[in-house]
Order: C-alpha cells, then structure tokens, then sequence
C-alpha cells in the first residue's frame, strides 16, 4: 500500500481562507444571473480596437522586445509612458522611483515583502480591499481598522487612534484615497492633508492605492497623496503610490505600477526578481505601443461617460429600495456601498438575492475587523442598463 505523502505548509498556509469574493464565482455559472459583485470592466467598454492595432504595432516594431526576458524594473518605453502619464495626472515622479508590476497587486505584495515582518501594525480603512487584507493577514500583520465615513477615511478617527502611542507604533498605512473599493467613497483635499500630516507626525509610510482615480464621472480632479506630499511638513518620502492599467485599459494585460521613494522601489525590484523576474514583456510593449499612441486619452472619455451612465442607472434604480437600503453615490469608480434598514443582515438577503439570479457582495468581507453586517458592495460596472434595472428588480424581490 502506498503512504500518502505528508504535507507540510508554512504556517501562514497551514488553513488558510482564501477570496470570498471569488467564492462568489460558483455562482455566475447559474444561467441568466445579473452580477453586481466583481469590480470587472464590462466588454463594451474595453478598447478591443486600440489594443489590437497596440498588438499588432508591438510584434512588427519590437519583436524582441515581446519576446525575450526585459528588465525586472520594466521596459524603458512603458515606464516612460507612465512617467508621462502620471505627470498628465498632475504628479510629476522621478523615472528612477517608478517600476512596472505584474498588477497594481504585485506592488502591494512586494511591499509587504521589503517593508513588513510578522507582528508589525498596519493600519487599513474600515472596510477596505479584501486582497489586501489577505496578503497582509498572509504575512502575519496585525491589523487595525480606521473608521470611514461617506467621505472616506476618518482623519480624526485616526488622529484619535494615534494619540497615546509611541512614534513609529503603527508601520504603515494602506488606503485607496479615491473612489475606494468597496466603498466609493474619495477623500476630501482637506483629509488628505490631514492624513499626511499624520504620518508625519507618527512616523508611518502610507501606501496609496490608486486603480480608480482616473474614472471620476462627477466633481473636480483631487491630487493624490503622492503629489501631496511635498505640501506638508515631513510627509516627504512618506508615500508609496501604486495605480495600475487593469480599470482603464484591461486588467488582462496584468500591467500595474508603483511609484516609490528610491530605497523602497530598489528593494522592490530585487523582491520582484524572485517572483516573476518581469511582468510580461509582450504585454508592456502592448502598453507602452497603446499609451504612445494616444489611445487612453482618445479612449478615457467613453469610458468615464460608460461609467457615469451606469452609476446613474443605479442610483436611480436604488431609490425605489430607499426603505431596505442607504446608499451612498459615489463620484467615480465601480462601487456603491450600501447598508440594509432595520436591522437586516446582508448575507440573508444575499441567499434571497441568489435564489432570485442576483449577486452582490455582502459587506463582511471587507473588514479586518469589527464587520458591519448589514452592509452591501454593489458594483455597477459589468452589467449593461437593462441589466442594471432588472438586476435591482430582483433585489428588490430578494429585500421583499
Ligand atoms: C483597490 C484595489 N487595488 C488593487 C486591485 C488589483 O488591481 P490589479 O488588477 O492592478 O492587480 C484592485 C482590483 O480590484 C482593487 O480594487
């Protein structure tokens, strides 16, 4: 007979959870289901011309560039079109401070990597992305949850939290500034200010996580806390910022970025040697062929206004669910967060709400602590209009 071998895992994965989004997944097979769980760009929206005339122009031009192994900080041309990029978003950086990851995931994951040791304090919007609460979970962080409101991430809850500690207690702090996921919300300029002078006070590096900042369908332009930092009193070198082409372009591609100060970004690199050695060359000359052509400019514009469509079809649609449900309208992004009335838990109207062919994602696994039960993520970004009102139809059934 033969032994089945033993396995023995590192502790971290010993019994580890994985994504309970992605545990959502085995639902969409259900036929005629509507979606609002997984922030995904819907088909219509991705730029299926302007990438294939990218590809085509990336394998004529530069086949080997495609081809063979590139630089573990990236290819030339792609980190210079994002440098460009960043300064049209109004953030000048250095080409030296900003390396190509595999997703803006990668970068999150390398920072943990170069930045943090078991039983470091990390401090994480309440609620927040639930892969970056996983992966810091993964290396043993311990976790603390600062308060949000409808405008984001609470400065005077923070402020609070911080006062009595020693310099240097908290390690870092992650947050998505603008139309966060899962909660819409962006942080106002004031705020910003606020947290960055914060960490400069209390001697802690944030890293900001931008995918979403580019789809503003409502109000003015907010600087990042990158461009920030130089406003505010030691908050120099205080920020790690990390955007990604994966909502604006296609998260296909795996092409994301980060921008840090230069001791961060080198360590990074060599963190990123043993992970993939480079993000795919092939797919960062698509990128750098797509971003020198014009072709994000040409193409944000329709897919700010696909957005904007979406999120007022929803909006609208919630208010016929103002007695089950408060919302808050975001002003960009994929997401509204919602909590349920009267005590409602969201994961019972989820097993309604599937029953009725309708996902959402129940709040809970947006929390490093203390979940709300009663909150909800809907994201408005993959289902067509009609999609939308039949989708909230159904809800309205599952709420019923
Ligand atoms: C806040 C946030 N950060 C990072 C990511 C991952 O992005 P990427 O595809 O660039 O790895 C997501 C994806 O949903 C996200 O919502």
């Amino acid at each position: 007979m033969t032994e089945q071998p033993s396995y023995r895992f590192a502790p971290a994965f010993e019994a580890p959870s994985g994504s309970a989004i992605r545990e959502l997944f085995k639902y969409l097979s259900q036929p005629g289901m509507i979606s609002f769980a997984g922030g995904y760009p819907p088909p219509a929206l991705f730029d299926q011309a302007g990438l294939a005339a990218a590809a085509e122009r990336a394998l004529r031009e530069a086949p080997i560039d495609c081809l063979q192994y590139a630089a573990t900080e990236g290819l030339p041309m792609l980190r210079e079109q994002l440098q460009a990029l960043m300064a049209r978003r109004g953030c000048p950086v250095a080409l030296d401070e900003l390396m190509v990851t595999t997703g803006s995931q990668q970068g999150l994951d390398l920072l943990i990597k170069v930045l943090l040791s078991p039983g470091d304090r990390v401090l994480v919007e309440r609620p927040t992305y639930p892969a970056t609460l996983q992966a810091l979970r993964l290396a043993g962080c311990a976790l603390a949850g600062v308060a949000t409101d409808a405008q984001g991430l609470s400065t005077e809850a923070l402020a609070e939290q911080l006062a009595g500690q020693p310099r240097g207690h908290f390690r870092l702090l992650y947050c998505v500034p603008s139309f966060a996921n899962p909660t819409g919300a962006c942080l106002p300029l004031a705020r910003r200010l606020a947290l960055l002078a914060l960490a400069a006070e209390h001697d802690f590096l944030i890293v900001e996580d931008d995918p979403y900042g580019a789809l503003r369908f409502r109000g003015e332009a907010l600087p990042s806390l990158f461009a920030l930092q130089n406003q505010v009193p030691g908050a120099q070198g205080r920020v790690v910022h990390l955007s990604s082409l994966s909502k604006v372009v296609a998260p296909g591609l795996r092409v994301g970025w980060m921008v840090a100060p230069l001791p961060v970004r080198q360590r990074c690199t060599i963190a990123k040697q043993t992970v993939d050695l480079c993000t795919s060359p092939w797919a960062q000359r698509i990128a750098a062929e797509y971003l020198a052509a014009g072709a994000l400019e040409q193409h944000l514009p329709a897919l700010v206004a696909g957005y904007r469509a979406k999120a007022e079809r929803m909006l609208a649609g919630l208010a016929g669910l103002a007695e089950h449900l408060e919302v808050a309208p975001p002003e960009g992004g994929m997401f509204v967060w919602g909590r349920c009335r009267h005590g409602v838990q969201a994961r019972e109207v989820f097993e309604r709400a599937v029953e009725h062919n309708v996902l959402f994602v129940p709040g809970a696994a947006f929390f490093g602590d203390q979940p709300d039960p009663s909150s909800l993520r809907l994201s408005f970004a993959a289902p067509g209009l009609e999609a939308i009102d039949q989708g909230l139809e159904r809800l309205r059934a599952a709420f019923a």
